[in-house]
């Protein structure tokens, strides 16, 4: 029996397997290198990166919720310059994709950390988080309109020497019409999804638990909606989709690519399990070749309908 060859590509990309870590519950990759060998990921997606260093938001800004957590850790991060300065040379030793996740409170500010990571060595893909607040307009996050996810995704293509995956925020009424205005716009992937904007409640002290009162949502709470919501924009756009939301193990994975994304990212199970998405890699790796499914590749976007009989 042969073993399934577990090669993605996501457009120009090139990935040994369809597992990534997502952006924020990672760290910079380094921080899990005494846990994971990081070589045998399809790829890490270090945490979002803006133009300045930024402290986040104050404590508390983390808390359980049923099956998931919420967090409103306000983007904390190095700043470009300690990031290429620091963090870089030693993600260049990997043998992964490194994705870069960059956000900013302007499309100018989006444009200048694209611009800062030109001619990096090392760095395979730039994510674009479009789920912060806009400063520009009264702090809607850029993600909840189409045409200013439209106008981030242009910006960031017109600096950006690297393929562009547009993340997608799932707080809006319908992620087909943002997934469409950024691939119009000339995303080269979309990955979803980010949190769910959510809230809870101290009720002896009457308080918010989170700080900054409400956080985004993640964990198995959110997966029947990332995988619905993955389900809907495969079907609208012609890019590749990387998807997410809530994965825990190989089997929750599986749904993402059977529903066809070409890649899983992985987030809030690395808090409970560092080494979950060796794991992931190989349970999916399993299930295919124990069904002598030869790659990986077959399995993405094989859903069936429920009345077909294959
Ligand atoms: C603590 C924390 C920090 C995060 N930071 C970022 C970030 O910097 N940029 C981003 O695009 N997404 C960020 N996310 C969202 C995750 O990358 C992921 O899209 C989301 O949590 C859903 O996946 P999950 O349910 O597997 O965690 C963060 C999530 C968590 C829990």
């Amino acid at each position: 029996m042969s073993v399934t060859d577990m090669k993605v590509t996501i457009g120009s990309l090139e990935l040994k397997n369809p597992v990534l870590t997502a952006s924020g519950t990672f760290g910079y990759g380094r921080e899990f290198s005494p846990l994971v060998d990081l070589n045998l990921l399809g790829g890490i997606v270090v945490k979002g990166l803006s133009l300045k260093p930024m402290s986040g938001n104050p404590p508390p800004r983390i808390v359980e919720t049923p099956c998931g957590m919420l967090n409103a850790i306000g983007l904390a991060n190095v700043g470009l310059e300690i990031f290429l300065k620091e963090k870089v040379p030693w993600l260049q030793g990997l043998d992964t994709a490194v994705v870069v996740n960059i956000y900013g409170h302007s499309i100018d500010e989006y444009s200048a950390v694209a611009e800062g990571l030109r001619g990096v060595e090392g760095i395979s893909a730039i994510e674009v988080n479009i789920s912060c607040p806009n400063v520009e307009c009264g702090g809607m996050a850029f993600g909840t309109d189409p045409d200013v996810s439209a106008r981030v995704t242009e910006a960031v293509l017109k600096k950006s020497d690297k393929p562009v995956i547009v993340k997608l925020s799932p707080n809006v009424t319908d992620i087909r019409a943002v997934a469409r205005a950024v691939e119009k716009a000339g995303a080269n992937a979309i990955s979803l999804i980010n949190t769910l904007t959510g809230m809870a409640i101290d009720i002896d002290r009457r308080v918010p638990k989170l700080a900054n009162i409400s956080g985004g949502l993640s964990g198995p709470a959110i997966r029947p909606v990332a995988v619905y919501m993955v389900y809907q924009v495969v079907r609208t756009v012609h890019i590749p989709v990387i998807g997410g939301g809530g994965i825990m193990d190989y089997r929750d994975a599986l749904e993402f690519l059977i529903a066809g994304a070409h890649a899983v990212q992985v987030g809030t199970a690395n808090f409970v399990n560092p080494g979950v998405s060796m794991d992931i890699i190989e349970g999916i790796r399993k299930f295919c070749t124990d069904r002598g499914i030869d790659r990986i590749q077959d399995i993405i976007g094989s859903l069936r309908t429920r009345n077909s009989n294959a």
